[in-house]
């Protein structure tokens, strides 16, 4: 197994929104705690200051295409040199709920070319070891996000989601192992624990 990012390992969550993916990065956290594997979770959009612009745009008004990749590539690289690239390097698990991928989904439905977007993202940002695409019907992923009490905001809107849902299964990378989210939660575990185990050790 080639290990791009030893002394770490840079595994992410993706999907669509809806899919499960706070519970797995959870369970992970746990498994990797109980593996006594230092751990780190974070996700995108950071919390930083380009991703409160970002997170800021989606709820009062949506920024054009061209602004919301150049925002979400500022926040990536600041992400990576603070917090991502230190823990690589002092050999920590790096779990993150979303990264380049979700750019080449989201920006790739909204118009932008996803193999473009994927290889200008991986001009500066680490690959990462593992993506684990939980991958659902998107009518099923707003009906989880309304079950829990959220409405869909204009990221969420079902037309769009089902884009997204074609563009992330069109990806070609071999790091990508698709999940079926549409199973029980202790399924989604146990294919997600399986693939992470392989990739971790
Ligand atoms: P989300 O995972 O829902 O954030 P949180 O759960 O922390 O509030 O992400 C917010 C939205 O951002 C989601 O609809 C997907 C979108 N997004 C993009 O459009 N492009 C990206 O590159 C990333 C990382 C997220």
């Amino acid at each position: 197994m080639p290990r791009p990012n030893s002394p770490g390992w840079l595994v992410v969550l993706e999907g669509i929104d809806g899919a499960g993916k706070s519970t797995v990065l959870r369970r992970i956290a746990e498994h990797c705690a109980a593996r006594g594997i230092p751990c780190v979770t974070s996700g995108e959009p950071t919390r930083g200051q380009w991703g409160m612009k970002l997170r800021q745009s989606m709820s009062e008004g949506r920024l054009t295409l061209d602004e919301e990749l150049a925002l979400f590539l500022k926040d990536r690289a600041e992400h990576i040199a603070t917090l991502i690239a230190p823990a690589l390097a002092e050999g920590k698990v790096v779990l993150l709920d979303r990264y380049y991928i979700s750019t080449a989904a989201y920006q790739g439905a909204r118009g932008a070319d996803p193999v473009w977007i994927l290889s200008e993202n991986e001009k500066f940002a680490p690959k990462p070891d593992l993506v684990l695409l939980l991958d659902f019907d998107p009518a099923g992923g707003l009906d989880r996000i309304r079950a829990r009490g959220d409405s869909p905001n204009t990221f969420e809107e079902l037309q769009s989601l089902r884009e997204v849902r074609r563009i992330f299964l069109s990806l070609d990378r071999p790091f990508i192992r698709r999940v079926d989210a549409a199973h029980t939660s202790e399924e989604v575990w146990q294919q997600c624990r399986e693939n992470f185990d392989s990739v971790v050790q």
